[in-house]
């Protein structure tokens, strides 16, 4: 039976500023963390340096250079019938030192012109204020999200944007992915709790306690925006952002249900209880006491959380896992990982790929909150050919789309109240785990290189003309 979908369902794509910006040191911008992180591989951790070393690549410096090329990428986005186009601002481009007396006009100004550039083929821009980075300054200054100070920079870096871009933009989110703050990996990005540290990013550690405290920073912060927001600008719908990794079971030996729901908790509904709910879940005082977690809670701090809460809750959703004790063996991924699932197969860098698990997480997701879900993020990095003739011959990223989109709409028949799927990186662009451009998902091919060689020509690939088929019909076509 043919999916439906309901009308005005958004389509299009999610980028992140750092990955594809690049103009690291233009319009006097500062550095942001992600400017400190060498290439990588499935293999080889990315490599942090303290220093900015000229002798040495730095894949965020120049992205995709979207920042000299949003006008040709965006009347590219909207070829293939985008609606919606989810960016992120780069805080240093607002703020280069994060806690600056004036924001920065020439920063300012380039958000300004891409959103006119969207809004002159009617595309909604959607909003990530803070995906993955911040400005380096105060990484080496606060240790990032570890320290309290970071809600209020937070808050006057918000408001700049706000009062900015109040015409311009509706849709807004707080911070991606903000779960990935409860891993130890997190650290690298989400809470950017870094300072000082040279090396490989894998070693690179925090303990529960910074990671819990430095997330409790983030409720407040995020809470106390999301309020501001809903004061100040009636217009705005506020969201939160989770990386949303489904776990099953290894068994029905109920041990394995218990500590599949205990991952569920930590990894998937901690941060969004918080954050759609607006008070700390029944089961934290359990985990913190278990874990040695001692929050730092001033007076305030709940009652503010309590009155921000989203208005609609985003995820992405990139691949699901296995939780057992029985001995499951580990699958790749960067900050979604899980146990191996004998029944699902993986992409080139062993995301396993579920797309009736999408459908499962939609139903779990409005089961417990009842608001409007978006899917802001869902993709798959692959290796791309380029044929001798010009042409990108992607099935296998067809395949994922179809399949995932198939999903969506049994979810929606399901009865969840799905408002639209920005597929994760419509262009090529730098990947956040691996710092690596062969990783690939764009239905838009980009010249770039891992040597850092390439013209930054945009090319369509196949996938290009499926998606604008599945756009063109609202998913009743293009699936098959
Ligand atoms: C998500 C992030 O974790 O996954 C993106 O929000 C990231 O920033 C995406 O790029 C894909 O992961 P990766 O590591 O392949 O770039």
């Amino acid at each position: 039976m043919a999916v439906t979908f309901p009308k005005g369902f958004y389509w299009g794509g999610a980028t992140a500023a750092n990955q594809i910006e690049g103009a690291w040191n233009v319009g006097g911008r500062g550095p942001s963390v992600d400017d400190h992180f060498l290439g990588g591989s499935i293999t080889t951790p990315r490599m942090i340096t303290r220093d900015i070393d000229p002798a040495r690549f730095y894949p965020n410096h120049d992205g995709i250079d979207f920042y000299h090329r949003y006008k040709e990428d965006i009347a590219l986005f909207a070829e293939m019938g985008f609606n919606m186009f989810r960016l992120s601002i780069s805080w240093s481009r607002i703020f280069p030192n994060g806690d600056d007396e004036k924001p920065n006009e020439a920063g300012l100004a380039f958000y300004d012109n891409a959103f006119d550039e969207l809004a002159k083929y009617g595309i909604e821009p959607l909003v990530t204020l803070s995906h993955y980075e911040m400005p380096y300054h105060l990484v080496e200054k606060y240790n990032g999200w570890e320290s309290r100070e970071l809600i209020g920079l937070f808050e006057r870096y918000c408001q700049t944007v706000f009062e900015r871009y109040q015409h311009k933009v509706r849709y807004w989110l707080t911070f991606n992915e903000i779960n990935c703050g409860t891993m130890d990996m997190g650290n690298l990005f989400e809470t950017s709790m870094i300072r000082g540290f040279e090396g490989p990013a894998s070693e690179s550690h925090t303990t529960m306690q910074q990671r819990y405290q430095a997330l409790h920073h983030q409720f407040v912060a995020s809470a106390r925006v999301v309020r501001y927001a809903h004061e100040h600008y009636p217009q705005f719908k506020m969201g939160n952002m989770d990386c949303f990794v489904l776990t099953y079971p290894g068994t029905c030996d109920p041990g394995d249900q218990l500590a599949n729901l205990t991952e569920m908790r930590r990894m998937n509904w901690y941060c969004s209880d918080v954050q759609v709910r607006g008070a700390y879940p029944s089961y934290a005082a359990r985990f913190w006491r278990e874990n040695g977690i001692e929050l730092q809670v001033e007076d305030g701090d709940l009652a503010d959380i309590a009155a921000g809460t989203v208005d609609f809750y985003t995820f992405s959703y990139y691949m699901s896992g296995v939780v057992g004790t029985h001995g499951v063996e580990q699958a790749t991924g960067n900050m979604s990982m899980g146990g191996r699932n004998p029944y699902l197969k993986s992409t080139d860098w062993g995301w396993q790929i579920d797309p009736e698990g999408l459908r499962i997480a939609l139903n779990q997701i409005y089961d417990r909150y009842q608001i409007p879900l978006m899917v802001v993020e869902n993709g798959m990095g692959a290796l791309d050919e380029v044929s001798p003739d010009g042409s990108i011959h992607d099935q296998y990223r067809i395949d994922y789309l179809r399949s995932h989109v198939r999903a969506m709409g049994e979810a929606v028949d399901d009865g969840v109240d799905l408002m639209g799927y920005t597929w994760w990186g419509p262009i090529d662009l730098v990947s956040a785990g691996t710092g690596e451009m062969r990783k690939r998902y764009g239905f838009i091919y980009v010249d770039k290189h891992d040597d850092g060689s390439g013209t930054y020509e945009r090319r369509r690939k196949e996938s290009f003309f499926a998606y604008q088929k599945i756009i063109k019909s609202n998913g009743a076509e293009g699936l098959e």
